[in-house]
């Protein structure tokens, strides 16, 4: 029997593909309902603390409206203006929200620290993307596969492109894997996933069928994919001092027209969980094109604004997957 309830989500490592299933199954119903006008709030006088050590529009704003729409309370405690981390700890920070709140959202650095938090809320904790893995945006990810193909996801094949070591890379892996798709990581070796991590997705595909390529190779990457993913190239927290190594190491791998045309399928789709470079008309963007000349990194404005491009259904749609999460953890 699938049960959710009282659990914390640090990263999909613990769920089975038959609970991720349920999930997106919930996801789409909630979606339904509010589309319908029919929502029913299962997360009436509930309490909900938001504690982002990073920015964040959708992370924060879907947590917010999922709650709201359920009937459930947010408290956000940005990077300052609490006592987390400049005066109390993460250990003493997790038993106080714990007796205040129902459940516990965290964005910031180390997984070992949202680990720290679950261990000592007695709530179920959310991890809103660590520096290791960003789950809720693969579960979001998922319901838009799901939404702009006829396929079951274990036969969908998507190929994430560029920094293949961070956060969403490598959820996407973890996760996309364990549903029993063929995943590929396409960018440079020294930003290659480590050997071991590797190893372990390689073990959960001999059990689902899923199967993991890490490639430098640009025509092995996106060769058949129904899904090409991308991400900054630049995390949150990328030292300066390491952008120029890492532009020029990423170069090769940004997806322009000719990357989508590489997956030989023309209904082929772009995929980013945002925000993206693709223009300069943010001030990073304007930062970035000032230094080293570019007007675009990991996207080029014309994959990113075109019919191919499905990466404002996701941001939607990491609305409706974290209302899932919260009425499967903690609703009546
Ligand atoms: N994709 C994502 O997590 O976006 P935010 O940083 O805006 O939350
Ligand atoms: N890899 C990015 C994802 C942002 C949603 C970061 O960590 O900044």
């Amino acid at each position: 029997p699938i049960n959710f309830r009282g659990r914390s989500v640090l990263s999909l490592e613990p769920f089975t593909p038959a609970e991720i299933r349920h999930l997106l199954r919930l996801s789409a119903e909630l979606k339904a309902a509010k589309l319908a006008g029919t929502e029913v709030p299962h997360l009436l006088r509930k309490n909900i603390a938001l504690i982002f050590e990073k920015d964040s529009t959708r992370t924060r704003t879907g947590f917010e409206v999922a709650a709201y729409d359920q009937g459930a309370h947010v408290t956000y405690l940005g990077p300052s203006g609490s006592q987390i981390g400049h005066k109390e700890s993460m250990k003493d920070t997790a038993r106080v929200l714990g007796r205040i709140y129902d459940a516990i959202e965290y964005r910031g650095f180390g997984q070992s620290i949202v680990e720290e938090l679950a261990a000592f809320a007695g709530v179920p904790v959310y991890n809103g993307l660590t520096d290791e893995f960003h789950p809720t945006q693969t579960l979001a990810d998922f319901l838009t596969m799901r939404e702009f193909t006829h396929k079951h996801l274990s036969d969908m094949a998507v190929v994430f492109m560029g920094d293949t070591r961070n956060n969403v890379a490598r959820s996407l892996a973890l996760g996309g894997v364990k549903m029993g798709m063929d995943v590929r990581l396409c960018g440079p070796a020294a930003l290659h996933p480590d050997e071991g991590f590797r190893a372990h997705i390689a073990a959960i595909g001999a059990a689902t069928g899923g199967t993991l390529t890490v490639t430098e190779s640009v025509d092995v990457g996106c060769r058949g994919a129904d899904f090409v993913y991308t991400d900054v190239w630049l995390s949150m927290g990328e030292p300066e001092a390491r952008w120029a190594e890492r532009i020029a190491l990423l170069q090769p791998y940004q997806v322009n027209a000719a990357a989508m045309a590489k997956t030989g399928n023309p209904y082929a789709k772009f995929m980013h969980c945002l925000p993206a470079f693709h223009d300069d008309k943010t001030e990073v963007g304007a930062q970035i094109k000032a230094k080293f000349g570019l007007d675009c990194m990991e996207v080029t404005d014309e994959v990113f604004e075109s019919p191919a491009s499905i990466v404002f259904d996701q941001a939607e749609n990491r609305m409706h997957t974290i209302k899932a999460l919260l009425v499967a953890t903690i609703g009546s």
